[in-house]
Formats: C-alpha cells, structure tokens, sequence
C-alpha cells in the first residue's frame, strides 16, 4: 500500500526516469538537440551534452588519459559515454536519488567507481586513491548558485602527485563571475598560475579549460 501512494504521487516525469527507457530517451535525444543547436548558429547558452561528450573524449585521446575523475553525476550520460575509452571512471554526486540511480545504473561495472556526498570535501578521499594523472570533469553544481569548485580544485592541487599531466574541464564558464558561490575569472588566472604551475587556462564553448603546458 505504502508502495502504491509513492508511485501514485509521482509526476510520469518521475517515473519515466526509474525506469531503463529513460536511459535510451536520453541517449537518443542527444542526437535531434546536437542538429537542432547546430541549425541554430551553435548558441553558447546551450551547449549539447554530446559536444561536451566529445570535449572529454578528445582530451583523454590526446593527452593519454585512461582516468575519468567526474564531480555532479547526475543521471551518469558522460560515466556511459566515456567508459569505453576509460580504464577507471570515478563519479561523486551529492543527491541521494542521482548517486543512487547511477549504483543501479553501473552495478557490476568494476570500471566504475560512485561515491556520494559533496564533491568538495569527498575529493580528498578520492584523490589519495588515483595513481596516474587523469581527466577531471569538474560539473557538480545546483543551478548557477552554488558550487563546490573551489573547495575540489584545492583538494586536486593539495595531491600533488595528480597534477602534472592531469587535465581539468570545468563546465559554465559564464557562471565564473563572482557571483553567488563562483569564482571571479581572476581568481581562477590566479589559482592556476599560484597552485598550478606549468598550467594555462583557457575558456572555449563555455568550457574552462586547465591544460598542461607541454605534454
Ligand atoms: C549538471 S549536473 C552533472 C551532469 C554530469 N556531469 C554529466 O556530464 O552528465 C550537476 C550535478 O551536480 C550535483 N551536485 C550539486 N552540488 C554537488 C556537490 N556539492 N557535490 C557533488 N555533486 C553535486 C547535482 O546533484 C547534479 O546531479
């Protein structure tokens, strides 16, 4: 009974996401929005989650990267994306539904590592763990409010063993305006240049981008 009052005040939203369609939804959608966005002059205020895909793709090829470090795992579309050029995904996720959902998502995955709570402080748990320079998808935000950027950057560049060679993209660049809990784009110059020597910072496709001077 108890069962059947949860399911009955759930919106068909709700439930389409518990169920393994929404998954495919997803995946297929992805591909009418990308022509869509195309058609429309490429608008930065909406950048697919395919071309963000294949952002992360293209780095890990070109910098030899075989280890995804995620924050925000939301409904896990970059963990599947990635995972077939990845020999170890790390995922951490504050919601409980999202982190759980994901456990469903990728039980039996070895490749895949979920943890939960807040990025911020559960990436100096992460870090100690990871024993090659990876590709950090720094994503983990409520809205253009509040997020733990600056408490995960501190945390990467506090290991100093990840640093070099790693690469960090960090999605919605236009939120790095000081507002709210983001960071001024100065202050990102700054900590790149003080924490992360031998790094530039550029920002393309409303993508900020951390990249290591010399390969
Ligand atoms: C934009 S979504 C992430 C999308 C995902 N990275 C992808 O590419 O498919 C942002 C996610 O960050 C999560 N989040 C927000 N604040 C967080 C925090 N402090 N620590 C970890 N996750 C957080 C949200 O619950 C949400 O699932």
């Amino acid at each position: 009974m108890g069962g059947f009052v949860i399911v009955y005040r759930m919106s068909v939203r709700q439930l389409l996401r518990l169920s393994p369609v929404w998954d495919a939804y997803k995946s297929l959608a992805a591909y009418p929005d990308y022509w869509y966005w195309r058609l429309r002059g490429r608008p930065l205020r909406h950048v697919p989650h395919i071309v963000k895909r294949r952002l992360l793709v293209d780095h890990a090829r070109s910098y030899k990267l075989k280890v995804l470090v995620e924050t925000g795992t939301n409904l896990g579309q970059m963990i599947a994306a990635t995972l077939p050029y990845m020999d170890e995904i790390w995922s951490i996720e504050l919601a409980d539904w999202s982190y759980q959902n994901a456990c469903r998502r990728f039980a039996g995955d070895g490749k895949v590592h979920l943890v939960h709570g807040d990025s911020g402080a559960k990436m100096h748990e992460v870090a100690p763990k990871l024993s090659q320079p990876c590709l950090f998808w720094l994503d983990a935000h409520d809205g253009d409010r509040l997020t733990p950027i600056r408490e995960e950057l501190d945390a990467i560049a506090s290991h100093s063993h990840l640093v070099p060679g790693s690469v960090f993209l960090i999605d919605d660049s236009p939120c790095f305006d000081g507002r709210n809990q983001y960071p001024t784009m100065e202050w990102m110059h700054e900590f790149t240049r003080t924490r992360l020597p031998g790094y530039r910072l550029e920002n393309a496709t409303n993508i900020l981008r951390i990249l290591p001077e010399s390969r």
